[in-house]
């Protein structure tokens, strides 16, 4: 008889753990429920923590209603694609309804699309993007919703171009300027660098590159490169590209440090518009930024992801299109 007890309690425990440890399905669980499995690179990333906290709060309060409930489960690659794609086996483990996914490498989609298209779990990526051919593996199940990083580039090197000096300040006939680049590896970084220098070559302008490295979006990163190039070009420097706020944050802790002012003999500009950089711009510390638009984002991935689980054919692409912000 103890042995039956026994037996049926560590029954229990297991049936116990198993529905605690799983996110839960609609497909076997309350039906009423869609659990969404979100993989986001690394949750210290200030753009990235805009961003999933409007996913969660939008799914979670504007869209359940009475029939129907959404539940978020977010995991943290920490910019370890390996760990990431733990993450994504334990969501096709547990059935999610829909992944949604910020890859910490582009070039892993095509495994998350192969592995999601076995377990018949629809996936849309976010922010990072993929490969055409590797959206193409399984279409209609498959999206990426994100913004035209070459538009971001373009309004980068438009704010400069638009500037009083067109963004030479020594007058010596070019923008000789300092590039501080996001993870090489994501197009936006690649796009962002290109095209904002192609900007000026459109405007008629002649760059002239002083300095380039990668800051992989970090703002400490960012002030250190920043304080490496303003001491080895000093005064040759126009301008600080950043291909994100999060690194112009940090440059201009450099530039403030090395007595230069924005505005009166230096221009920076960064993309996202996060809240402190657009204080910045009003106030004149930072020449421009560029909305990377978190919310539009969120709520497009959302409605997005909802569609794939309706049964509904989703399109490759979602377009949010970016901002330019400068002081009025
Ligand atoms: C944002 C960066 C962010 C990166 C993460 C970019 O679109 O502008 O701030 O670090 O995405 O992948």
């Amino acid at each position: 008889m103890k042995k039956w007890i026994s037996m049926l309690l560590t029954l229990g425990m297991i049936v116990g753990l198993t529905s605690c440890g799983r996110t839960g399905s609609s497909k076997d669980g309350d039906p009423n429920t869609v659990e969404v499995g979100v993989a986001i690179y690394k949750f210290d990333d200030n753009f990235m923590t805009l961003y999933r906290e409007e996913l969660q709060r939008y799914f979670e309060e504007d869209l359940s209603q009475d029939g129907v409930r959404y539940h978020v489960t977010l995991v943290d690659g920490k910019g370890d694609q390996a760990e990431q794609t733990n993450q994504i086996d334990n969501f096709i483990a547990n059935q999610v309804d829909v992944l949604i996914c910020n890859l910490v490498q582009a070039s892993s989609a095509s495994t998350v699309v192969e592995k999601c298209r076995a377990a018949n779990i629809p996936v849309v990526f976010i922010n990072r993007e993929p490969a055409q051919e590797d959206l193409e593996l399984w279409p209609g199940r498959t999206a990426y919703v994100g913004a035209d990083a070459r538009q971001s580039g373009t309004f980068q090197g438009e704010i400069i171009a638009d500037t009083p000096n067109q963004g030479d300040w020594n007058g010596n006939g070019t923008v000789d300027y300092v590039m501080i680049m996001g993870d090489p590896e994501n197009v936006d970084a690649q796009y962002r660098t290109e095209y904002s220098v192609k900007a000026l070559e459109d405007a008629g302008l002649t760059p002239r590159k002083l300095f380039e490295q990668r800051g992989d979006w970090d703002q400490a990163k960012g002030q250190e490169l920043a304080q490496n190039a303003l001491t080895q070009f000093g005064d040759q420097v126009d301008v600080i590209f950043c291909n994100n706020d999060a690194m112009a944050l940090g440059a201009a802790q450099a530039i403030s440090a090395a007595d230069r002012t924005v505005g009166r003999d230096i221009y920076l500009v960064g993309v996202d518009a996060l809240e402190e950089c657009q204080k910045m711009v009003q106030a004149g510390t930072m020449t421009g930024t560029v909305l990377n638009d978190h919310v539009s984002q969120a709520h497009t991935a959302a409605e997005v992801a909802i569609r794939a689980v309706n049964g509904e054919d989703l399109e490759p692409y979602y377009w949010v299109d970016y901002v330019k912000v400068v002081q009025p």
